[in-house]
């Protein structure tokens, strides 16, 4: 189940947009994309980069990776609680279709890079996921957003103490880097995974589905064999200016000092599809947001019994969450709470309803608030919390965690209380 294969199941279910007019990835193609949020877009020609398409949108949606995993969308979150139990080594292969075309020189302008606005601090990448090694913990794999600065040379966005900045800072010297771009769903969803260290995140994209590997041309390091493109290089120590740019909570993100990729090695397939994704939209939002619901419920289900974890758009599918459980005691609401907090670090808000409740219906839960919790009995609130860096409300200083207040939302029907006071009359239309 690769990127293809995903496009033509869009195109078979009626998803995809496809658009021939040439379109210029100055702008005009982001401004594009933004018109058709939640849909799949391929551009069938890129003005000044022939040969090349560009596609969008095609993780912008639930229904995609159900599609692409083979289960339905309720089921997601099992299928990858199981293979983040049960990650599987990939395969090696010697030919791969990521290494078709082998770039005799290296000119990153001659990709057609998206600039997305006109304050951007220029054209970004912002479907790329590195692949590096640590020595300690072996393979690492997450996405990065880069800031193209010239022919060779891109900045970084690298969060502090996650798995990139942890092999970067471990090596005196360059770090070998290889980017991949045009990646199936499953290795999309498992480079935005913080697995223990140590669990290689392509074992668990190979638990998902089968994804070789092939070894790159320049650098110590494998790379899922049909993803679109390849970029081999070093993550050096030089630092560049990397921002402005818009992220997760579609806010403007600081300028901070990024480390700067140089580029040594481009590969790519003989006809390359080019993929971005609008950061802050759905798309950016689900990968986020999808792969910490399994590591919730997991936290969750260690003290009470959990049925569903959801984690919501409107709080930009990184800092709210909805827990859904079977109460067996007094206590499991509050222990929900407190354990969804442990199973995503960057968890700002929680709401925990019971199993008669729809958790992904926005109004369902905010019923179950108005109808089932008392805020001086049910709600809890931590201050000084680590959080999230995206959160612009929190507490952030160069080179220390950011700081928030946490608050959880006990909605569970009160234990011992009389049931049918708290359930939704159900309407008989039959007589
Ligand atoms: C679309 C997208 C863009 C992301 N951009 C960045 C980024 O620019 N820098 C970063 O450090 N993490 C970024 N992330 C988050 C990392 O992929 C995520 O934190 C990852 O789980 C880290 O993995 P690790 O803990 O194994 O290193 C992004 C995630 C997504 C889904």
């Amino acid at each position: 189940m690769n990127l293809r294969d995903s496009i033509l199941q869009a195109r078979i279910a009626g998803h995809l947009i496809e658009l021939d007019g040439p379109t210029d990835p100055n702008l005009d193609i982001a401004r594009a994309i933004y018109g058709f949020a939640g849909r799949p877009v391929l551009f069938d020609k890129v003005s000044a980069y022939p040969g090349w398409r560009v596609l969008a949108g095609i993780a912008s949606a639930r229904e995609y990776f159900a599609l692409a995993l083979g289960v339905p969308t309720t089921e997601l979150i099992h299928k990858l609680a199981r293979a983040l139990e049960h990650p599987v080594a990939p395969p090696l292969v010697g030919d791969a279709p990521c290494q078709e075309v082998v770039e005799p020189g290296v000119d990153l302008t001659r990709l057609p890079i998206l600039r997305h606005f006109p304050f951007d601090a220029g054209p970004y990448v912002t479907a790329g996921i590195l692949v590096v090694n640590d020595p300690d913990y072996g393979r690492n794999v997450s996405f990065h957003r880069l800031l193209r600065l010239d022919e060779r040379r891109f900045a970084a966005r690298v969060v502090e103490k996650r798995g990139t900045d942890t092999a970067w800072r471990k090596s005196a010297d360059d770090l070998p880097v290889a980017i991949c771009i045009g990646n199936s769903l499953p290795v999309l969803l498992v480079a935005s995974m913080s697995p223990p260290m140590g669990v290689d995140e392509l074992a668990i994209a190979n638990s998902l589905t089968p994804t070789p590997l092939v070894a790159c041309k320049t650098v110590p390091l494998h790379v899922p064999a049909d993803c679109e493109l390849v970029l081999e290089g070093r993550l050096t120590h030089a630092t560049a200016p990397e921002g402005p740019f818009v992220d997760l909570t579609e806010t403007m993100d600081f300028v901070r000092a990024g480390p700067v990729i140089e580029i040594d090695c481009i590969t790519h397939r003989r006809d390359p599809i080019y993929q971005a994704l609008l950061p802050g939209k759905l798309e950016h939002k689900l990968l986020m947001g999808m792969p910490k619901e399994p590591t919730i419920f997991a936290a969750v289900n260690q003290v009470c019994r959990c049925t569903n974890v959801v984690i919501t758009p409107g709080g930009a599918s990184w800092l709210h969450a909805v827990v859904q459980i079977e109460k067996r005691g007094p206590e499991d609401g509050r222990a929900a709470i407190e354990a969804a907090f442990r199973g995503h670090g960057s968890l700002k808000h929680v709401v925990v309803v019971d199993t008669d409740l729809n958790p992904y219906d926005p109004a369902e839960v905010e019923w179950a608030i108005a109808t089932r919790f008392q805020a001086d009995r049910d709600l809890v609130v931590l201050a000084d919390q680590p959080g999230s860096s995206l959160d612009p409300s929190g507490v952030h200083e160069s080179g220390k965690k950011s700081l928030t207040a946490k608050m959880g939302i006990d909605a569970t029907i009160p234990w011992g209380a009389e049931r049918t006071a708290f359930e939704k009359v159900q309407y008989n239309t039959r007589s």
